[in-house]
């Protein structure tokens, strides 16, 4: 994946990029329900599908912010209902650890979101994909964290390494 380039002309016109983790047996059910269902929702998420949360490796997620993603977003199953029983017990606890990473690296850890939705939460899906694509308004573009203009290569270097670090977890 290339890295963050941002210029002057589409900063004026900046949207917000969401990158999305949905789990094959939930989230990304909840997902279809709520565009079977022609709810209307922002369609600024890049939807990743993955067999369960728990496969998500860490790193997927700082290169996707690496990558320009204003905002990763996972959603899976609720606590009971994975599918490969722990998997989202798993997800949840990398979530924790990765947060003060992420803030090390100078990324706003409320930059991750991280969710539970299931087939049936259509509704859920649609409102979450709103407010998350409100909040990434409110924290502006990523590029402004990682410093692409001034600092981009030393500031993208520390993550790659923190990405590297973490790729066992
Ligand atoms: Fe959905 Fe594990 S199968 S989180």
């Amino acid at each position: 994946m290339s890295q963050v380039e941002v210029t002057q002309s589409s900063e004026q016109k900046w949207e917000p990029h969401i990158l999305t983790f949905c789990c094959n047996w939930c989230s990304y059910a909840g997902a279809d329900g709520a565009g079977t269902s022609r709810m209307q929702y922002a369609s600024n998420a890049r939807v990743i599908r993955v067999m369960c949360t728990g496969r998500l490796n860490p790193m997927f997620i700082v290169q996707g912010f690496l990558s320009g993603a204003d905002i990763v977003m996972v959603l899976g199953c609720h606590f009971g209902d994975c599918h490969y029983l722990k998997g989202n017990f798993a997800c949840n606890a990398r979530m924790t650890l990765l947060k003060p990473y992420l803030q090390a690296i100078g990324i706003n850890p409320e930059r991750l979101y991280w969710d539970q939705i299931s087939a049936s939460e259509g509704v859920k899906f649609a409102e979450t994909m709103d407010n998350i694509v409100k909040k990434a308004q409110e924290l502006g573009p990523i590029a402004n964290e990682l410093g692409v203009h001034a600092h981009g290569a030393r500031q993208n270097k520390k993550a790659r390494a923190t990405a590297e670090d973490i790729s066992d977890w």
